[in-house]
């Protein structure tokens, strides 16, 4: 089965072809990194005039580099949440309008439930059931996933997201957008030690996280160095934060595969890309004789291919869309239809 698939749930537009949610025939990706860095973050109103402008052509890519025509396509599986509201409309209508002209199936697809589906593109072998830390820029959560479509969440944020924890701290240290991965780049795990920073639990939730105390933290902490003259030394705490974080999201994950019995983990969401994360999953996984699974760093981000994989999986357990789909900010992961 061939599915077009289409993402536009933040900053980037991007299509895909997608065989039997397993084989990537071809991805495309249109960033708009460049033009959000000047105001040091996304800009919905700008994001989703650049998706109306994009989409076009970039499914015309996909199609082209895929070596198919319309014809070939089987159904057509859209980001329908969470996300900008405004960028996700770009996307379901572009879909709709789609998959009525070929008169294929139309396939909402949630948008962290295909982050966790990136795995199944780099790993053939993986199936249900496992564990998934999910980390990215709007989200945070451990969740079992007990079947493709069948979600049960273990823990997650009570405010920010790993992701918008690295991207501010990084703002207040000067760095541009996107700023986690550039902090990742500066950190020094050398002098990790070199500031001491809190370890934020919630009370009676061991699985859940706040990372807005510990944003809160060092942007306090950057601050009152400045006003007493003194130097921050950006690496020394960008590697404290990267350390802090990746403790967190590495105990947390590693307490809840004990006690749930899991012994396949996967991590998933922009997140992942994380050097240190991914080092020290993989370091403690062999440890404990765990099977681990983190996408590639090209299916770590957005992209469609994702949206492909996950989206069969959706076709297959009969989530359908009429032409009246819409999209929504916020939804959370294991919604029923
Ligand atoms: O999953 P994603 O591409 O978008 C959302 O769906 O939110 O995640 C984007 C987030 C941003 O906060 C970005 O700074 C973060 O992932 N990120 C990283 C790294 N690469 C991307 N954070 C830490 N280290 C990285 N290497």
């Amino acid at each position: 089965m061939l599915i077009l698939s289409i993402e536009s749930s933040c900053d980037e537009t991007a299509a895909a072809i997608v065989k039997d949610g397993r084989e990537v025939l071809s991805s495309i990706v249109a960033t708009q990194i460049a033009e959000h860095k000047i105001y040091g973050g996304v800009v919905p109103e700008i994001a989703s005039r650049r998706h109306t402008e994009s989409i076009s052509a970039v499914v015309s890519e996909a199609i082209e580099s895929a070596g198919i025509t319309y014809k070939d396509i089987d159904a057509v599986a859209v980001t329908f949440a969470p996300g900008l509201i405004g960028a996700l409309l770009v996307g379901v209508n572009f879909a709709k309008g789609l998959s009525l002209r070929l008169g294929v199936p139309l396939i909402p697809v949630h948008h962290l439930r295909s982050h966790i589906a990136a795995n199944y593109i780099a790993y053939p072998e993986l199936e249900p059931p496992f564990l998934c830390l999910l980390a990215s820029g709007g989200n945070s959560l451990i969740a079992e996933v007990k079947g493709y479509t069948d979600f049960n969440i273990i823990g997650k944020t009570r405010d920010d997201a790993a992701g918008e924890c690295f991207d501010k701290v990084a703002r207040t240290l000067g760095m541009s957008y996107p700023g986690g991965v550039n902090l990742d780049k500066v950190a020094d795990p050398e002098k990790a030690d070199t500031y001491r920073l809190p370890t934020p639990s919630v009370e009676g939730s061991k699985y859940d996280f706040s990372f807005s105390g510990l944003k809160t933290a060092v942007i306090n902490l950057a601050h009152n160095l400045t006003q007493k003259g003194e130097e921050i030394d950006v690496p020394a705490m960008c590697g404290a934060v990267r350390k802090k974080v990746c403790d967190i999201m590495l105990t947390n994950t590693l307490e809840a595969a004990k006690e749930f019995g899991y012994k396949k983990i996967s991590v998933a969401g922009g997140v992942s890309a994380n050097s240190e994360l991914r080092a020290r999953f993989q370091e403690e996984c062999a440890k404990m004789g765990y099977e681990l699974f983190i996408p590639p760093l090209k299916y770590c981000g957005d992209n469609a291919a994702m949206v492909g994989a996950q989206g069969y999986y959706e076709y297959l357990s009969g989530n359908i869309a009429d032409a009246d789909l819409n999209a929504y900010a916020t939804m959370p992961i294991d919604y029923r239809k």
